[in-house]
C-alpha cells in the first residue's frame, strides 16, 4: 500500500524536508538555570524530587556532542539522581521506593499532542555517565512515553537488571512495547560507556506501529526493525532521564528504606527532537 511506502524509502531519504515539531536540542550556550524557567525547553516542574530544581540535577558538555547535535551547535546534557530524587505526584504520597529525574518536553512547546499524533519520529542519543555510573543491580527506565492518563507506558527504554529477569541484559538498552500488552521486547543493543547510542523511533499514532533506527557514535542511523505493531494510543509525554526502580518486583512505591543512600548517578542525553514523518522523511545523519 502507498500508505506505508515511506518506510521503505526512509533508509535513503536524508532530511528531504525536515519538519521538527519539538526541538529539545540544548544550545551550546545554555546554562543550568535556564532549565528552572517557565520558558525552558523542558518542563521546569516535572519529573523530579520536590525539594530539588533541574538546575541542581543537570550537567552539560559542549565538547561531548552527539550525532544530530553537531549540525545545530547543541550540547549534551547529563541528567542525575541523588537521595532527594523522590517524586511526589501532586505534592503528596512521595514515591520513596523510586528515584527519578526526567526531562519532559515543555507543554508550552508541545501543545495539542503534537508529539503523539500523526506519524512522528522520536530522535535522541544516550550514553552512560563516565563519572556517575548506574547501579545495574537495579532496573532503570531511561526514555519512555507515558499515557496522558498515567495508566501505562506505550514504549519504555530500560537498562540494568530488568525486574523479574536474571540480569542477562543489564549492560544493554532494551526497548519494550506497551506495558498494558505485556511489555513485548522490540529491540535491544549495547549500552557502553564512552559511546553514544543514537535512536530514531518512527511512531505511527494512527496505525499503532513503531519502527526503530539506531547507530552508535557519528554513524548514520540504520534501520533495525520492521514496522512492528504497538499500541501507541493515549497521547501523553516523553520522558528522558533516570527512573530507578527498587530491585524487588512488586514493592509499593511508597515503601521507605529500600533504596541505598548516598547515590549520585547519571545518564547523558543528546539530540532530542521529534520530527514529522508523515511524508516519509526520517533524518538519518
Ligand atoms: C490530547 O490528548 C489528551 C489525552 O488523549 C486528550 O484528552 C486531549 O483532548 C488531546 N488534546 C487535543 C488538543 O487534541
Ligand atoms: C547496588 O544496588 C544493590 C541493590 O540495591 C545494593 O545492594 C548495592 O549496595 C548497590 N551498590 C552500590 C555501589 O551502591
Amino acid at each position: 500500500m502507498v500508505r506505508h511506502s515511506f518506510y521503505l524509502l526512509s533508509s535513503v531519504v536524508l532530511a528531504r524536508c525536515q519538519t521538527i515539531v519539538f526541538d529539545g536540542r540544548v544550545p551550546a550556550t545554555a546554562v543550568a538555570a535556564e532549565f528552572d524557567a517557565a520558558d525552558s525547553l523542558f518542563d521546569p516542574d516535572f519529573t523530579k524530587g520536590q525539594s530539588v530544581s533541574f538546575s541542581d540535577l543537570l550537567l552539560f558538555s559542549a565538547s561531548d556532542v552527539s550525532l544530530l547535535d553537531t549540525q545545530v551547535n547543541a550540547q549534551s546534557v547529563e541528567v542525575t539522581i541523588n537521595d532527594d530524587s523522590i517524586f511526589a505526584p501532586g505534592g503528596a504520597n512521595p514515591q520513596t521506593a523510586v528515584r527519578r529525574a526526567e526531562l519532559m518536553p515543555n507543554p508550552a512547546l508541545s501543545a495539542d499532542n503534537v508529539t503523539t499524533t500523526g506519524v512522528k519520529t522520536l530522535h535522541f542519543s544516550v550514553k552512560p555517565s563516565a563519572d556517575r555510573p548506574l547501579n545495574t543491580s537495579h532496573e532503570y527506565l531511561v526514555v519512555f512515553l507515558e499515557r496522558a492518563d498515567f495508566t501505562g507506558n506505550q514504549i519504555s527504554l530500560k537498562t540494568g537488571t530488568l525486574l523479574g529477569s536474571d540480569g542477562a541484559t543489564k549492560d544493554r538498552l532494551v526497548l519494550l512495547g506497551n506495558t498494558n500488552d505485556g511489555s513485548t521486547p522490540i529491540f535491544s543493543t549495547a549500552f557502553e560507556e564512552g559511546i553514544f547510542t543514537n535512536f530514531a523511533m518512527v511512531m505511527d499514532f494512527n496505525q499503532n506501529n513503531i519502527q526503530v533506527f539506531q547507530s552508535t557514535g557519528s554513524d548514520a542511523l540504520v534501520q533495525q526493525t520492521e514496522l512492528l505493531p504497538n499500541d501507541l494510543s493515549g497521547n501523553g509525554a516523553f520522558h528522558f532521564g533516570v527512573n530507578k526502580n527498587p530491585i524487588d518486583p512488586g514493592v509499593d512505591v511508597l515503601r521507605t528504606g529500600i533504596q541505598e543512600a548516598g547515590i549520585l548517578e547519571g545518564v547523558v542525553y543528546g539530540g532530542i527532537f521529534v520530527e514529522d514523518s508523515a511524508d516519509g522523511t526520517v533524518t538519518l545523519s
